[in-house]
């Protein structure tokens, strides 16, 4: 899968969720983090990644991941955006993420400003 196809893929997702989830939430109802409060957490104790501006916590998967537990944790508490995509991971992985979703960054910090 190329990258362009997983940008798309998680454009269309990121929509669903924001107008048309169970509770119309829009974006900005979904928590907001900074990049200095995800740099808080990162050890194996509570370990948090920036992902295309969505935040995640991934620290219940850290010690299961397939690419193994030091590939994720050399990036806790920061934006893996370019290493979680360089690598090229499968729709499967994609999936997995959004279930360990737990906001995004606040507006002023997104690459995404939208
Ligand atoms: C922090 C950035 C990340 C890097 C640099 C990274 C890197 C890698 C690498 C190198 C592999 C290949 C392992 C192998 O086949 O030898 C892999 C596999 C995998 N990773 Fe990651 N990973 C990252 C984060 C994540 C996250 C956050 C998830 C999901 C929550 C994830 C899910 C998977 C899955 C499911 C595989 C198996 C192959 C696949 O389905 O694509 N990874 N990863």
């Amino acid at each position: 899968m190329n990258i362009t196809r997983i940008r798309n893929t998680d454009m269309v997702r990121g929509k669903a969720i924001c107008k048309s989830g169970p509770n119309n939430n829009k974006v900005d109802d979904i928590r907001q983090f900074s990049m200095k409060e995800v740099a808080l957490h990162s050890d194996h104790h509570s370990c948090w990644l920036v992902i295309k501006d969505f935040v995640y916590d991934v620290t219940s998967f850290v010690s299961e991941h397939p690419g193994g537990w030091e590939m994720i944790m050399e990036r806790a508490g920061t934006d893996a955006t370019n290493p979680f995509e360089g690598k090229g991971h499968s729709d499967d992985a994609l999936k997995l993420l959004a279930g360990f979703k737990i906001g995004q960054l606040i507006r002023s910090e997104r690459l995404e400003k939208g």
